[in-house]
């Protein structure tokens, strides 16, 4: 192999890393807040993470090295006379960092430290402190509910839409229905794989996230 060819190949190997780099999956997302004007470093990850001095997340499912302010609300939660699961309770901090910015109670740029300014999730956004209308989340989803319900998938199985995985690898974060389990925060727009529109993790044509979990 001539010494020209080696070369030509790692500078093709790293244009397509660059490459890869420039077109990472949550730039140009609805996540990426880096050309919004409250972002004032234009950074894509510092609304939500920062490397040093974050949050301590002692004690909590889920606060990856957080640097947005938390909210405080307390939630009402999802019942009906049909649930089984018994444990929905506030949501943990796996959800917690969600409904930060959707419950419309913390400014979107309550981050390193401000406490923000006016900008709030509005319209279909906020999801609010309400949750009894939405799909319950914070609750434990083992065998044990599947036996009690009878319409549920066993999430130690793993279903097809999830490439391989199981309910509880993929989508469960501590064994836990959350936010997480049917959004992946940092998706790309327009990702025809995942459906990412709403930024869902199993696409929603004839309804398969739904029965990724649902026996229906
Ligand atoms: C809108 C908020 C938000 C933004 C912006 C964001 N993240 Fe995250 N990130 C999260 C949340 C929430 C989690 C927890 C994920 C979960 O529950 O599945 C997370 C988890 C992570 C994790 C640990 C779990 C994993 O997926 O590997 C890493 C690493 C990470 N983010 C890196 C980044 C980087 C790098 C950026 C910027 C390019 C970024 N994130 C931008 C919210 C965000
Ligand atoms: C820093 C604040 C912030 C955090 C934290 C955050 N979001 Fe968002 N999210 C937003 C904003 C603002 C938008 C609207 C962006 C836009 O205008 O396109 C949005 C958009 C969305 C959308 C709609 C995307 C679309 O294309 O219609 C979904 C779904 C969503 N977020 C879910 C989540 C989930 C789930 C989490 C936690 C894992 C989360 N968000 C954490 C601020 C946040
Ligand atoms: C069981 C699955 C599931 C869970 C759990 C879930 N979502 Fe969603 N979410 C969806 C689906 C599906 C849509 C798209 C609905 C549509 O397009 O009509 C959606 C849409 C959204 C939107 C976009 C609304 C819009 O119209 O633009 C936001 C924001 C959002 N979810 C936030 C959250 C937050 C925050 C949590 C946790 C408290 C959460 N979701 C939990 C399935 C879920
Ligand atoms: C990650 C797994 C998962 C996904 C994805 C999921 N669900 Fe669920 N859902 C559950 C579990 C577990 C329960 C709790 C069932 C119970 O305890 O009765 C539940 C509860 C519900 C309930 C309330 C049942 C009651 O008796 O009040 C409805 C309705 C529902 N889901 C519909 C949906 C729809 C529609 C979708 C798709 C947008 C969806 N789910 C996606 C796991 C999931």
């Amino acid at each position: 192999m001539s010494k020209n060819f080696l070369i030509g190949l790692l500078v093709l190997a790293v244009s397509l890393i660059a490459g890869d780099l420039a077109f990472a999956k949550i730039t140009g997302s609805g996540h990426d807040f880096s050309s919004q004007a409250w972002e004032l470093n234009q950074e894509i990850c510092f609304p939500c993470h920062i490397p040093h001095n974050a949050m301590a997340n002692t004690g909590q499912d889920r606060l990856p090295l957080w640097n947005h302010a938390l909210t405080t609300a307390t939630f009402i939660t999802y019942s009906s006379d049909t649930l089984v699961a018994e444990d929905v309770g506030q949501p943990s901090s796996s959800s917690k960092v969600c409904l930060s910015c959707h419950d419309g109670t913390v400014a979107l740029n309550a981050f390193g430290g401000s406490t923000g300014s006016s900008t709030f999730a509005v319209g279909p956004l906020k999801v609010g402190t309400d949750l009894s209308h939405n799909h319950p989340v914070s609750f434990t989803y083992t065998a044990t509910l599947v036996n009690k319900d009878g319409g549920l998938n066993d999430p130690s199985t793993s279903v097809s839409a999830l490439g391989g995985q199981t309910i509880d690898s993929g989508m469960l974060i501590k064994g836990k229905v959350e936010c997480s389990s049917c959004h992946d925060v940092h998706a790309a727009k327009g990702n025809a794989q995942t459906d990412s529109r709403k930024l869902l993790v199993v696409s929603m044509v004839q309804s398969e996230l739904c029965l990724t979990c649902h026996k229906k």
